[in-house]
């Protein structure tokens, strides 16, 4: 008789699973195979901490939230794969199963794009180590021969590799691509796309005299739709996210091409151009079979029925998506800014961007607050971000995310049973 026997079973709900555990047997049930892999993890922490006695249990566990995330910033700093497989290692031992890759920002592009080599022999390269010296040194690019170049990027054979490895931890990857704004490395690259077209200059205040893509011009789209292009067919997602977060609109004021389209369109002002932009590239995804996430700015100048809105300036504006039936996944920077300080310890903290979260804040998210039981169901779910501008180093990264991330782990999987001591003696003794 076989001592571990796992089982397909036909009912559940997707990712649950039932573990017994007998004097003689293990027996692991599940509707699908991310069941049964969640029920190994289940099976691999009794063993960590039982060893070879692992205790007789029934074990009978589902998700609360289909969509449990995870974002790793890797324009601000370039990561190896091998980082990134390392993080997904762990995402799939707290049961995360979305990996929201940001992978291209004002501070690097980190994707190749067969179509626009200068993406990558460019836009992915800076002549200074670190962001704080790019971000206040003249936020300067250059090409990937110069002797000084810092930075890097995926080829599409390592998207392909971290895709695939992913998949087999039950982990989806969804790529992120910014417009209209955050888009300098981009622009570096391609200046006629930029309001300021061929006329580019370095921007000197951050914020204010960023260029973003010009919303007037059709070749800025042609040059976004073929980048989507070549990311849906590395990225098997069901949702792509197109960034939308602040975007300034002086140079769109400023820009011809841009007050034409407002005409043409009959927009009203330039936050509603940059629905239109949003609603134009969701457009061309959805032809292609997908759905978009944008951040919670694409809410300002209106918004379609079908964008899930990713929830970050606090919970407002995921209140506000779900009130006027939009799917939204929480990530308040109340609750889920990772790359906030954890304590208040200043003098042993690594230097970091600002920001007060301690780990109870995670643990006590609500994603449904501020919400009736109709409301709710357009919760999808939620997810913890990690922004690396001050995050240079590796093990930074690894004591920013760790143990906060297991909170968000346990908002998304047991939000309806949360016990902030009881976690607390469980992370205490891993
Ligand atoms: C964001 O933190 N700008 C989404
Ligand atoms: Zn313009």
């Amino acid at each position: 008789m076989p001592a571990l026997e796992l089982l397909r079973t036909g009912d559940g709900a997707p990712e649950s699973y039932r573990l017994d555990v007998s004097r003689t047997k293990i027996t692991l049930t599940a509707p699908d195979a991310a069941g049964l892999f969640y029920g190994l993890q289940s099976l691999a922490q009794l063993a960590g901490h039982h060893g070879r006695r692992i205790p007789a249990v029934t074990i009978v566990d589902a998700p609360r939230f289909g969509y449990r995330g995870f974002m790793l910033d890797v324009s601000r700093h370039f990561r190896d794969k091998e980082f990134v497989e390392r993080q997904l290692d762990l995402m799939a031992r707290y049961k995360l199963n979305r990996f929201h890759w940001h992978l291209t920002d004002g501070a690097g592009w980190r994707i190749e794009i067969k179509k626009y080599p200068a993406l990558t022999d460019i836009a992915a390269w800076r002549p200074y180590p670190d962001w704080e010296g790019w971000n206040f040194g003249g936020k300067r690019y250059c090409h990937r021969d110069d002797p000084a170049a810092a930075g890097g990027y995926y080829t599409q054979d390592d998207i392909r590799e971290v895709v695939e490895y992913a998949r087999a931890l039950h982990i989806e990857v969804i790529p992120e691509i910014e417009m209209p704004g955050h888009a300098m490395a981009a622009l570096a690259a391609y200046p006629s796309l930029g309001c300021l077209g061929e006329g580019y200059e370095v921007p000197s205040v951050w914020g204010v005299k960023e260029d973003v893509f010009c919303a007037g011009n059709d070749s800025t789209f042609r040059l976004l739709e073929d980048v989507m292009t070549e990311v849906i067919d590395l990225f098997p997602s069901e949702y792509i996210h197109i960034g939308g977060d602040e975007c300034p609109k002086v140079r769109w004021k400023a820009c011809p091409k841009c007050q034409k389209r407002i005409r043409d369109e009959k927009l009203k002002d330039e936050f509603e151009l940059q629905s239109y932009f949003v609603q134009r590239m969701e457009k061309f995804l959805n032809g292609k079979g997908r759905k978009i996430i944008g951040w919670d700015e694409i809410l300002e100048g209106g918004l379609s029925k079908t964008a899930t809105v990713m929830s970050w300036r606090g919970s407002a504006g995921g209140i506000e998506a779900a009130k006027s039936g939009n799917h939204v996944i929480m990530a308040p920077n109340t609750h889920c800014y990772l790359d906030y300080y954890p304590t208040r310890d200043l003098e042993n903290e690594p230097r970091g961007i600002g920001g007060f979260l301690p780990i109870e804040m995670v643990y006590a998210l609500d994603p449904y607050e501020g919400l009736n039981a109709h409301e709710r169901e357009y919760i999808l779910g939620v997810q913890g971000n990690l922004w690396t501008e001050f995050i240079a180093e590796l093990d930074h990264a690894e004591y920013m995310l760790l143990p906060r991330l297991a909170a968000v782990a346990e908002v998304g999987w047991s939000y309806d049973r949360k016990d902030y001591p009881d976690f607390y003696r469980r992370m205490a003794s891993l």
